[in-house]
């Protein structure tokens, strides 16, 4: 049976988690504990760079993540990754759900003052199955790829687009 998922923003208490489930997953892009204090940091309207972070989780403890930037007038996620532990179970669909509806939302907010976000983005390796049928679940298709844009090992990245329209 699948466990009661709960998502939230993302505080600055979750970041040793966060780099724990970051850190066990290969697949993750991977970045320091000072980056995650700056998407933390730039949760916010002002912030030059806007991000959403979320966790997912039982009430006890976060099993995913997901961090996201508002770029060039479309999301782009930057990292999603449950524990090995947890996979499965729900939490990922969970997080790229959770953050559809509330990237939606604040793009009619940007909208409304004269900017345009029509879309979210993303770059996996064309090898992450697992993630791939994630995003595909949720409707995004291939919008390209990029040749041996990853290294260690090299591969090519396959880009997916969800459109809001
Ligand atoms: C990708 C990842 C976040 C999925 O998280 P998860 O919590 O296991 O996913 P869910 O249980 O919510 O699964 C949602 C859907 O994703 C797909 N999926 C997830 N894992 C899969 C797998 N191993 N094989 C095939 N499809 C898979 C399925 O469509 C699934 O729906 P279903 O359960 O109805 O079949 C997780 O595998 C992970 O952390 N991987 C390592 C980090 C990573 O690759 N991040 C992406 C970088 S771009």
């Amino acid at each position: 049976m699948k466990p009661v998922t709960h998502v939230r923003p993302a505080v600055p208490g979750d970041i040793p988690r966060i780099l724990e489930i970051e850190r066990e997953a290969e697949a993750a892009a991977h970045f320091s504990e000072a980056d995650y204090q700056r998407a933390l940091a730039s949760d916010n309207t002002e912030a030059e760079v806007r991000r959403i972070v979320l966790v997912a989780g039982t009430p006890e403890l976060v099993q995913g993540f997901l961090v996201a930037r508002f770029l060039q007038e479309e999301w782009e996620i930057e990292n999603v990754a449950v524990t090995k532990g947890a996979r499965r179970l729900g939490f990922g669909a969970r997080l790229v759900e959770t953050f559809l509806q509330l990237s939606i939302c604040s793009t009619k907010r940007i909208e409304n003052s004269g900017a345009e976000a029509a879309a979210v983005f993303l770059e996996v390796r064309e090898s992450n199955l697992a993630a791939r049928r994630l995003y595909e679940k949720f409707g995004f298709t291939i919008a390209g790829s990029r040749t041996a844009y990853y290294r260690n090992p090299e591969e090519d990245a396959i880009l997916y687009r969800y459109s809001f329209q």
